[in-house]
């Protein structure tokens, strides 16, 4: 087996010689960008993929969040997770929004509906959840409480990419659901995101938003953004989208393998699926439990050593960084679980041309002395 170290991620990537031809079209159409056929055969596409009514493309998820936000113009306080990349409480920032943070759930790791009422204030105007890992989130529980209290939902699904829940996309819950096509993303195109949205007239929006928020030549009718996505990364996009049910199909692989594999290892638990939701295998994420030989870090240490480089996501808490650590919402002893969580998880590397040798080779590293 080769030396090269392995990383939690690879990026997928086509053939080259199949990405060459589309490349010519950009450089004949000389359309790079605004909007242009790729965008609009991507957006087509993907609405078809996913199961979505309406889609607006995004230079990346992070862009998208804020957009999201603006499209909606949520304002005063947003109740969020600290159990999540930064970028989701980053976005509520950008837009001079207050994060209040609420604990997670044990099994999921998702925002705990049963602790979301205690946290809404009058100031209270949506929800921002994510789909941890690609797991769905109590959606219906989330929307009672988002219609009781008449609040807006927001989805961060950057891990959610054609997950299916019941039957049917994740992605149309809430008001909106944000993906990202980074590259460590199940589906990438190298940078990108995404908008899912209801209808015709909040796309509309959400488009002027991602184009400075002009309607025409003359008319701009919001501060918004530069966050189109380019016609590289749409034509990119659209040959991924070709080779995604494969690479999921491989994922899958290679979770049912490390599943059948840690089950020997004594304090090691692995995230459970959901039985009603189609999953993506987007992450492998173990928690590393006090029964267990070592600590978290002990093992992210030996794994190291071996040239094995899983990531700790998500650890340090969101909640724990200089900009969010002043908030009452913040304190760890009101984030018990998402607490915990942290300082087990440990996510293993995944990747459709993962060598399954490597399996194999973590657990006899983590069974041994
Ligand atoms: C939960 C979550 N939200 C948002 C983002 C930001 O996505 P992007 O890198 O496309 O801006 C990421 C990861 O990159 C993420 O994991």
């Amino acid at each position: 087996m080769s030396n090269k170290p392995i990383y939690v991620t690879q990026p997928f990537l086509p053939p080259l010689e199949e990405f060459l031809p589309l490349l010519k079209q950009v450089w004949d159409s000389k359309t790079l960008t605004n909007c242009g056929p790729f965008h609009q055969r991507l957006e087509a596409a993907l609405c078809e993929y996913l199961g979505v009514p309406y889609i607006s493309l995004f230079t990346n998820a992070t862009i998208a969040l804020v957009s999201a936000l603006q499209a909606l113009r949520v304002t005063g306080e947003v109740i969020t997770t600290p159990y999540t990349f930064v970028a989701t409480a980053h976005s509520l920032l950008w837009n001079g929004i207050k994060p209040v943070f609420v604990d997670v759930e044990p099994d999921s790791l998702n925002l705990d509906p049963a602790q979301i009422e205690a946290a809404i204030t009058p100031q209270t105007t949506a929800i921002m959840p994510i789909h941890c890992y690609g797991r769905p989130c109590n959606v219906a529980e989330i929307q009672r409480i988002a219609d009781t209290y008449n609040l807006r939902v927001i989805y961060d699904a950057a891990h959610a990419f054609g997950v299916r829940h019941h039957g049917q996309s994740v992605l149309n819950h809430g008001d909106l659901s944000v993906l990202s096509f980074h590259a460590t993303k199940v589906f990438n195109t190298f940078e990108g995101g995404a908008i899912i949205c209801p209808d015709a007239k909040t796309k509309k929006r959400i488009d002027h938003l991602k184009n400075f928020g002009f309607v025409d030549e003359t008319v701009v009718i919001a501060p918004g953004i530069n966050g189109k996505m380019s016609e590289f990364n749409a034509a990119l996009g659209l040959l991924q989208l070709e080779h995604v049910d494969a690479a999921i199909a491989k994922r899958r692989q290679l979770d049912q393998l490390y599943r059948e594999k840690l089950a020997a290892v004594p304090g090691i638990h692995c995230l459970a699926h959901d039985p009603d939701a189609q999953t993506n295998f987007s992450y492998f994420p173990i928690l590393v439990r006090p029964e267990h030989r070592c600590s978290r870090d002990a093992v992210y240490d030996k794994l190291k050593a071996h040239g094995i480089h899983p990531r700790r996501y998500f650890y340090p808490l969101v909640s724990s960084f200089p900009m969010y650590r002043g908030l009452p919402s913040a304190h760890r002893d009101h984030l018990p679980v998402a607490t915990a969580a942290a300082d087990q998880v440990l996510c293993l590397p995944i990747y459709p041309d993962l060598d399954p040798a490597v399996i194999d080779r973590i657990v006899a590293i983590m069974l041994a002395d």
